[in-house]
């Protein structure tokens, strides 16, 4: 049987968005060894509040773009999973301008 998978480090991408801010503190809450660190471009659909409040020895807020190879070649290293939840999400704005969708 395999062992189980315990990341001790992770970087959650779009993490002030809706679902991965919810799953920063279901992280926070549930696994305490965990250390989350939040890659979020603070697009419109990111909002640092809804990380507010989390111990910050817990949880550290980098504000980038997951395009950016050179920060992802910083702050990856250490980390030993990424849940991904960085997109763009509100599908109208595609009709004016869908290259940030195709890019990001
Ligand atoms: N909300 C839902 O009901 C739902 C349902 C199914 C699937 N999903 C999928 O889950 C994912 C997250 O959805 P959500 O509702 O939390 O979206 P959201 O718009 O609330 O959050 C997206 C986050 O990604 C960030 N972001 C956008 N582009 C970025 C970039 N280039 N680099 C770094 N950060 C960037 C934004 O600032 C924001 O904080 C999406 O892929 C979405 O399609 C959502």
């Amino acid at each position: 049987m395999l062992g189980s998978f315990e990341p001790k480090n992770i970087i959650v991408t779009g993490g002030c968005g809706f679902i991965g801010s919810n799953f920063v503190h279901y992280v926070v809450n549930n696994h305490p060894g965990v250390h989350v660190t939040v890659l979020d471009k603070l697009t419109y659909a990111g909002n640092p509040e809804n990380i507010a409040g989390l111990p910050s020895d817990r949880v550290e807020l980098v504000v980038g773009d997951i395009c950016d190879a050179g920060l992802l070649d910083c702050i990856v290293p250490g980390h030993d999973a990424i849940v991904h939840y960085a997109a763009e999400s509100h599908n109208d704005n595609s009709i004016v301008d869908p290259e940030p969708f195709l890019r990001t």
